[in-house]
């Protein structure tokens, strides 16, 4: 029998030392700006009852229908790896009395979230949201403070070059109407759709006008097909213009886009999505961040009626999108080597000394010549080296030799600290 090495799970990827600094780059300075706005942290499980998201995100969806990881645990209920943090996040905001005692609260979260996609370029099926939700405010004001949020944190994060593409998806008064004005529209269209658009025509009229194959975009393309605009009741006219003006004293450049839909179904009103470039070229799979208003949801879950609005960022989207920046310059590392085993039992505590004093001293755990150890040393990046061997101990000092410039002096061992303070500071 063959060891073949186990491997890990498809469109999931580990996260190597040598991009964490880019990940904590980016959760800081989402951190920052969020604390700027009186964003408030919230952490939920990654595992939610199923029925939770096919009640919200809706059972038609792609994400629900096809792309959730559910299983059956042990006591027989149905579970699934939360696809996105919106209807976990209103779940805690319900379940935690926040709804009742504090309607106007505000959240973000920065956590993992699980899709059964077909891994590519961007996509993965463990992917990382920073996302925010702000409950409680119904006007367009919520709306805009969420999209100046995220264009804050873009900018901040280096990304100068996206545009915001909006649209109003219309409330539960309007929406129907359109609907059925989409639905008469497509029927005699369906035979040139394509198999999943055939079935969305009854199921989920919006997702039509989002679907990625090519045939179905260019027939779209070329009917004059109902737009929402022309159905949106009063209420809903007047949030979308008021919103644009307040966007325009923002100074935040928008595109409208008529065909923008969302592939959740808890939307209503606005709905945006922010893309690379100046353009606004919108290709489903490319999106930086999405979101919009979802006033139903909270009375959807069993809650009492409360407006919210939110988004979330893709963290690999925005990795794709930084500038090239340098590496985090660290504190040169210190190696301690030993020559004889009371030596190397004075290394590990001379180290751990040096890191009390916030010196990052690595003791050379694994012996052997000290040739081996320098070697060890200079691979694992140290700048200075300390050694103590026989003579070391019997005049207590220490050796400290700086590997670039390879000159050693002798340090008393009493006056370590002091003598690296002065040499790193
Ligand atoms: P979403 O459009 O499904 O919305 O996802 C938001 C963002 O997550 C996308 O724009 C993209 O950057 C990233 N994303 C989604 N799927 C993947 C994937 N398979 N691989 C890599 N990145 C991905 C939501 O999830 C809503 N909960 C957003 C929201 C918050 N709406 C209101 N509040």
């Amino acid at each position: 029998m063959t060891n073949k090495t186990v491997q890990s799970v498809r469109g999931f990827v580990d996260i190597l030392p040598e991009d964490v600094w880019k990940w904590r780059f980016i959760e800081t300075t989402a951190r920052e700006v969020f604390q700027l706005y009186g964003f408030e942290e919230i952490r939920t499980p990654v595992l939610e009852k199923t029925d939770l998201f096919s009640r919200s995100v809706g059972e038609a969806t792609d994400i629900v229908g096809k792309e959730m990881y559910t299983f059956t645990d042990r006591s027989g209920d149905s579970l699934s790896l939360r696809p996105e943090g919106t209807v976990a996040v209103a779940r805690a905001y319900l379940e935690h009395g926040f709804a009742k005692n504090r309607p106007e609260s505000s959240f973000y979260y920065l956590a993992p979230m699980f899709r059964h996609e077909r891994p590519q370029h961007g996509r993965l099926r463990q992917f990382h949201q920073i996302g925010a939700e702000l409950f409680g405010i119904p006007g367009p004001e919520a709306d805009a403070e969420v999209i100046a949020l995220q264009a804050d944190l873009l900018s901040r994060l280096g990304l100068k070059d996206f545009s915001l593409v909006l649209n109003s998806l219309g409330c539960r008064v309007c929406q129907p109407q359109y609907h059925q004005r989409l639905v008469n529209f497509l029927e005699p269209l369906a035979p040139q759709l394509c198999p999943d658009c055939r079935r969305r025509i009854q199921s989920n009229p919006l997702r039509v006008l989002d679907c990625k194959e090519a045939e179905c975009q260019s027939l779209l393309r070329s009917q004059s097909v109902p737009r929402i605009s022309e159905s949106l009741c009063l209420v809903c006219q007047d949030h979308f213009s008021e919103l644009q003006a307040i966007l325009k004293t923002l100074e935040l450049e928008f595109i409208l886009d008529p065909f923008l839909v969302r592939g959740l179904d808890y939307y209503t009103r606005t709905a945006f999505e922010i893309y690379p470039g100046r353009a606004g070229g919108r290709s489903r799979t490319d999106a930086i961040s999405a979101g919009g208003r979802y006033d139903e949801l909270i009375s959807e879950l069993g809650g009492p009626s409360l407006p919210a609005v939110g988004f979330a960022l893709g963290i690999e989207r925005i990795i794709l999108q930084l500038p090239e920046l340098p590496p985090p310059a660290t504190k040169p590392a210190l190696a301690l080597l030993a020559v004889g085993s009371s030596a190397r039992r004075l290394i590990q505590k001379l180290a751990r000394e040096l890191k009390a004093n916030g010196f990052p001293a690595r003791a050379d755990l694994k012996g052997g010549s000290l040739k081996a150890q320098f070697h060890r040393a200079d691979r694992g990046g140290a700048e200075l080296v300390i050694i103590i061997g026989e003579d070391e101990i019997k005049d207590q000092t220490v050796m400290v030799r700086d590997l670039k410039k390879s000159e050693q002096e002798k340090v008393p061992a009493k006056d370590i600290v002091s003598y690296l303070s002065n040499r790193l500071k």
